[in-house]
């Protein structure tokens, strides 16, 4: 550690290990992907023809001229041609970087600058709620300043008009025609980089968490298959997006290596009415669903009714992440959807770590509401107090894991300076994950959530560092600092406090163009849920803002704890008295 390596020498290909190895077996005409648009229009791929899709996509790739270790970005709605396009890359030993589709041209841009992608691949638009989300626009933006990309792959999905630059810019079935739809794929070295993820830290811009092949595919193919407990007659539904690692270890790398059929949605959960999930679970007759807390709780909000349409008997296993899930979801989830019959894994990981880590395997693990209950093999974590030493059992404290595990990220993209300050520096030797936690009597794990500058706002990682410069960045902000609150749809919402610039007037409407400009910088699910000006930020002595006060001012407690290093208490008692 912190640079451990895994089966040195050994080489594969990971695409062949999702695809080729298939063919020629009774999965060969197996449906891989049963995917469903938004607008209710469904397409079944099967593995044989998955392979030759990411055939030809690899021919077109190298037409354009990509090397191993080139990297592509993709910036896609939830369709099979996302899919498609990151098996193409490992294919050739390309490094995808997949943006997820609700992160704005500026987001996206930074991203493509800091891995200096030289293709993007997009489509012309999305589904969400009946609207198009014009991705390729959004490209368009984020290219006028990346100097590396030199093509961008262009999916027809929606049919909106959209600009083809001349040169640049390529139809995907136009670029397609005629490539052969067989490709001998090339053995890579097992620490080939396969992916790189940018993900929110406590600090600065967001950071590109690099995996590699063997060790990170062994990690997602076997929990897939322990803890989803895969058979070839299931139907697994996954509902996060490929922009996220859930997305890539537990749709796209850890489910084809087992030969899993799964169910791919484009759109929203409510749309056109809230109970679309539940009528796909029939409609296709799903075994297992694999979903978030937030996406959980707002289920529950909506109502029971649009639940009770519906049959939901092929259901057989419910799997929930992403998030602590509150005892009261969790038993809505088991009673509601599962009728008491499905077991619930309540998986806890994380982009960094690459695969699943802590979990119940279903139907073996007696469960407990809230609790991600055991490690998975190999995997040796400890709750530590500030000094490393491990605490009893049943008090709270950082949570660490002191071994080294197969899927583990290996460094920060450029930046292993980075690397080993944020994962291996907090204690010598083992990786902090950021994250609070317990261990009851029986030695079950309970997740409290991040303990650094971290949010987890519907199940999406956000750092208050980004925020806090998102806002800074409008010509009216002198200062911000952002800080979580709970929320019992969101798990945690986004609070901002403000200073303004002398002579600029606080109002409702800078409010909200103060909210609408960090969802312009970051992407909407960056949206502060608050904004509160302050005329000046508690501060301790050295100029560092005191966030720990915010979180309590935020959350309308009391100011517990040391305020001795306070600059100025009286910037406190202004907050308090002025409440929203
Ligand atoms: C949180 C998502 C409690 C945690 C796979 C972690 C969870 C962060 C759980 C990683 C869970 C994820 N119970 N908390 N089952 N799963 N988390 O990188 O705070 O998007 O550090 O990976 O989500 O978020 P990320």
């Amino acid at each position: 550690m912190p640079h451990a390596k895994w089966f040195i020498g050994g080489r594969l290909n990971v695409s062949e290990n999702c695809l080729d190895r298939h063919l020629g077996t009774a999965r060969e005409n197996k449906a891989a992907i049963i995917f469903e648009g938004e607008p209710g229009d469904v397409r079944t791929i099967t593995y044989k023809q998955l392979h030759f899709h990411v055939c030809r996509l690899a021919h077109v790739f190298e037409n354009m001229g990509i090397q191993a270790g080139d990297r592509i970005a993709i910036y896609m709605p939830m369709v099979p041609e996302a899919v498609i396009a990151m098996l193409a890359c490992a294919r050739i030993g390309a490094v995808h970087t997949v943006v997820f589709g609700g992160f704005s041209p500026e987001a996206l841009k930074d991203r493509i600058n800091d891995c200096k992608a030289r293709l993007v691949i997009t489509a012309d638009g999305g589904w969400r709620r009946g609207k198009i989300v014009e991705l390729k626009a959004a490209v368009d933006k984020a290219l006028e300043n990346t100097p590396t990309v030199h093509s961008v792959l262009v999916l027809r999905r929606c049919g909106n008009p959209v600009q083809m630059k001349e040169g640049r810019d390529i139809w995907w079935h136009e670029a397609w025609e005629g490539a052969p739809n067989q490709h001998k794929a090339k053995a890579f070295d097992s620490e080939h980089p396969l992916f790189i993820l940018y993900t929110s830290g406590s600090t600065g811009k967001p950071k590109g968490v690099l995996h590699t092949s063997a060790g990170y595919l062994l990690g997602c193919k076997m929990s897939a298959h322990y803890v989803f407990d895969i058979k070839d007659s299931d139907l697994y539904w996954c509902t996060a997006d490929i922009g996220w690692i859930t997305g890539h270890s537990y749709v796209v790398y850890g489910l084809m290596s087992n030969g899993a059929t799964m169910l791919i949605y484009e759109g929203a959960p409510n749309h056109p009415q809230p109970d679309r999930f539940w009528r796909m679970v029939d409609r296709h007759g799903v075994t297992i669903l694999y979903t978030a807390p937030t996406a959980i709780r707002a289920f529950m909000r909506w109502g029971d009714n649009y639940v009770l349409r519906h049959r939901l008997d092929s259901l057989r296993l419910l799997g929930s992440v992403g998030e602590p899930i509150n005892p009261e979801a969790w038993m809505w989830y088991h009673t509601m959807i599962g009728k008491k019959r499905c077991p619930i894994v309540d998986t806890w990981w994380q982009t960094e770590t690459g695969a699943i880590m802590i979990t119940p395997l279903p139907g073996v693990t007696p469960l407990k509401p809230g609790s991600g209950t055991q490690p998975f093999f190999g995997v040796v974590p400890k709750v530590v107090d500030d000094q490393g030493k491990e605490v009893p059992r049943g008090s709270g404290g950082k949570l660490i894991i002191t071994k080294p595990w197969p899927s583990m990220l290996r460094t920060l993209w450029g930046d292993d300076e980075r690397y080993k300050k944020q994962y291996w520096s907090e204690f010598a030797g083992v990786y902090f994950t950021g994250d609070g936690a317990r261990q009851d009597k029986d030695g079950y794990f309970w997740i409290v959530g991040r303990i650094d500058d971290v949010l987890n706002v519907s199940g999406h990682r956000i750092g208050t560092a980004e925020v806090e410069s998102a806002l800074v960045s409008h010509s009216s902000v002198a200062e911000a600092a952002a800080v979580g609150r709970p929320d019992e749809l969101k798990g945690q919402a986004l609070v901002c406090f403000v200073t303004l610039k002398a002579g600029i007037e606080a109002s409702d409407k800078l409010k909200e163009e103060l909210r609408s400009h960090v969802a312009h910088e970051i992407g909407a699910l960056a949206r502060p849920d608050y904004i509160r000006f302050a005329s000046g930020l508690p501060k301790t002595r050295s100029g560092k803002i005191m966030r720990r006060i915010l979180k309590e001012i935020a959350t309308g407690g009391e100011i517990k704890g040391d305020t001795s290093t306070l600059e100025d208490f009286s910037v406190v008692a202004s907050l308090q008295s002025d409440e929203e």
